[in-house]
This record gives C-alpha cells, sequence and structure tokens, in this order.
C-alpha cells in the first residue's frame, strides 16, 4: 500500500517535506497616510487599519521596521482634490512628503508608491475625465508626472495601479529621461474590477463618484485577457506584475507564474481582509489558521510577493506555523 501518513506523521516531518513556505521578505504592508496633524482615524471596514497623518506615523512604521518584512506600499490621501488630480505630482504632496521622511528615518524599509490618480482627483477615477468619459491618453502624461516625482522623494518602486493602456511605457520614459532609470516599475498587470477593492476605497477616500471602473479595470470573468495584459506590461518594460485580487484569481496567478519569469506579485485586497477579520472577530474562524492558509495558497499557486494587510501578523505567525 502507498502510505502517504508516513510522511504526515509529525510537525519535524512535515515540516521536512512542506513544498510551500513564506519568508517575511515576501510581504508588503499597504499604509495610508492621511494630509494634516494629529490623526490616526480607523477604517470602519477594515479593522485595525487607520490613516495615519504623518506626524503620527512613527506607530506603525517602527512596528513595520520591526516585523522584518520587506517595507511597505504608499497611498497618500490629500486634502485638495480636483479634476486634474494636480496634489498628485506636487513635489510637496502628502505622498511626497511622507516618502520623504520613511526614507530619511526608515532606511531599511522599501517603499513602494502607489501611482494613480484617484485618491487626487475630485471625481474619484483614476483618469483624467471628459463627461463620462475616462480619457486614456490625457492621463498619462499626468501619471508620468507623478512616478518621477514620488521617485524623486525617495520611493524605491514605483507601482502604477490605473489600468490606463500604455502607461508602464510612458512611465519608464518619463523616469529614464528624468536619470530615475533604477527606479523599478511594479504593475498592477492584471487588475480586475472587482467588488473587493471596497473597504479600500473607504480607506483611501477614493470611491468614483459617478459610474465605475469597468471601461478601465478588466472584466473579472477573462482569464486569457490578463495574460495578454501581464505580456504587455513586460514588453513596456515592466519589472514585476502584479495579479490583483488574489484569491479568487489564483488560477490567473497559476497561469502567469507559468508563463512568464518576472517576479510575480499577488495583492491580497481590502475586501479579501474585511471578510476574514469580519468572520474572526465572529468568532466564525480561527483568524491566525485562515490567514496563514490563504497565504500558503497565494504562494503555492505561484506568487514570489504578497501584498497583504496581514503583513504584520503573518510576520509574528510565520515561525509557529511553518
Ligand atoms: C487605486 C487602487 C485601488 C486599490 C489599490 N490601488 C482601488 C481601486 O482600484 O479602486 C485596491 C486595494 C485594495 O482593495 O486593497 N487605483
Ligand atoms: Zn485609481
Amino acid at each position: 500500500m502507498r502510505r502517504f501518513r508516513r510522511l504526515r506523521a509529525g510537525e519535524r516531518i512535515r515540516s521536512l517535506v512542506r513544498e510551500t513556505r513564506i519568508d517575511k521578505g515576501d510581504l508588503i504592508y499597504p499604509i495610508f497616510i492621511a494630509e494634516g496633524e494629529n490623526i490616526k482615524k480607523p477604517v470602519d471596514s477594515m479593522p485595525n487599519v487607520y490613516q495615519y497623518s504623518l506626524d503620527r506615523a512613527d506607530e506603525i512604521l517602527k512596528e513595520i521596521e520591526n516585523s522584518g518584512i520587506a517595507g511597505l506600499l504608499i497611498f497618500g490621501i490629500p486634502k485638495h482634490k480636483d479634476e486634474l488630480a494636480t496634489s498628485a505630482y506636487d513635489d510637496n504632496g502628502v505622498t511626497q512628503n511622507a516618502i520623504r521622511y520613511i526614507k530619511k528615518n526608515y532606511p531599511s524599509l522599501l517603499i513602494i508608491a502607489d501611482v494613480c490618480l484617484c485618491e487626487y482627483t475630485s471625481h474619484g477615477h483614476c483618469g483624467v475625465v471628459c463627461g463620462h468619459e475616462i480619457l486614456n491618453d490625457e492621463t498619462l502624461p499626468l501619471l508620468s508626472k507623478m512616478a518621477v516625482s514620488l521617485a524623486k522623494a525617495g520611493a524605491d518602486i514605483i507601482a502604477p495601479s490605473d489600468m490606463m493602456d500604455g502607461r508602464v511605457s510612458a512611465i519608464r520614459n518619463a523616469l529614464d529621461e528624468n536619470g530615475l532609470i533604477n527606479t523599478p516599475i511594479m504593475s498592477y498587470s492584471a487588475k480586475f474590477a472587482s467588488g473587493y477593492y471596497s473597504p479600500f476605497r473607504d480607506a483611501a477616500e477614493s470611491a468614483p463618484e459617478f459610474g465605475d471602473r469597468k471601461s478601465y479595470q478588466m472584466d473579472y470573468a477573462n482569464g486569457k485577457e490578463a495574460l495578454r495584459e501581464i505580456a504587455d506590461d513586460i514588453d513596456e518594460g515592466a519589472d514585476m506584475v502584479m495579479v490583483k485580487p488574489a484569491l479568487a484569481y489564483l488560477d490567473i496567478v497559476k497561469a502567469a507564474s507559468e508563463r512568464f519569469d518576472l517576479p510575480l506579485v499577488a495583492y491580497n485586497v481590502s475586501g479579501e481582509y474585511a471578510m476574514v477579520k469580519a468572520a474572526a472577530e465572529k468568532g466564525w474562524i480561527d483568524e491566525k489558521k485562515i490567514v496563514c492558509e490563504n497565504m500558503i495558497a497565494i504562494k503555492r499557486a505561484g506568487a514570489d510577493i504578497i501584498i497583504t494587510y496581514h503583513a504584520l501578523d503573518v510576520a509574528k505567525w510565520i515561525d509557529e506555523f511553518y
């Protein structure tokens, strides 16, 4: 008889034959920095996630530094929003100032800067709007300016999440022209128009005022198109590619990991986090077990890097579980 159970007899041998592991160095934690003073504002739909003003951010930054994870993904929340998202590419904007501060005081952390206009536009869309249309080509120069401004402020990695066509090459050219040839681009390549982002839009105050994001983010029914999006971003010069959300899209993660050889990122998004936290708060699931299982599932599918609001918890639990 084939006795599979021989290799399951105890934790030592299970650990010896384990196929998938997580390293703290694979994890990225998203943070929300709001313009202003003395802010630590809870995000209702995301337990234990807060908006911080920079003067109160040391609390979370120290925790990230001590956790041993790779770094953070930064989202800024400006006071001033307008049609053209001017705060997004203001060298003294909330995100630029936060990046400079983190770079100076926490030099060991990798700073990944999300590049998108939706937190900065009055209408909440990710691009320039004309009537009810979201304009592609008119948006590219603004994204490029934003990327250059964030990289100059000290961002280690530029992560465009807007889903305009051609933005990776536009941003690459702009970075290169400004001498930022060594700043990598982590592209949100296969980003689906997903209901799983709604808690994030509370956190980042970035919900669209009209319509939805379906004319630029992907239809969640499409798997082959996701691979075309990724291939195209690689052609345009992306250094890392992403699938987002993660758990309902592990088929895409798997296919992408088999087809492409660039570092592959999965974003375990706000709604995925909120569901786990809500069920755990009710005592219906064991948070630790579920989160560790989810993280391993994402890596087993082929992700190299995970962006997750659970990152600081996982860093604590990692030694216990794997
Ligand atoms: C901005 C952006 C979004 C997320 C990351 N960058 C929201 C959106 O596209 O509406 C979602 C992250 C999450 O849900 O955790 N474009
Ligand atoms: Zn956006």
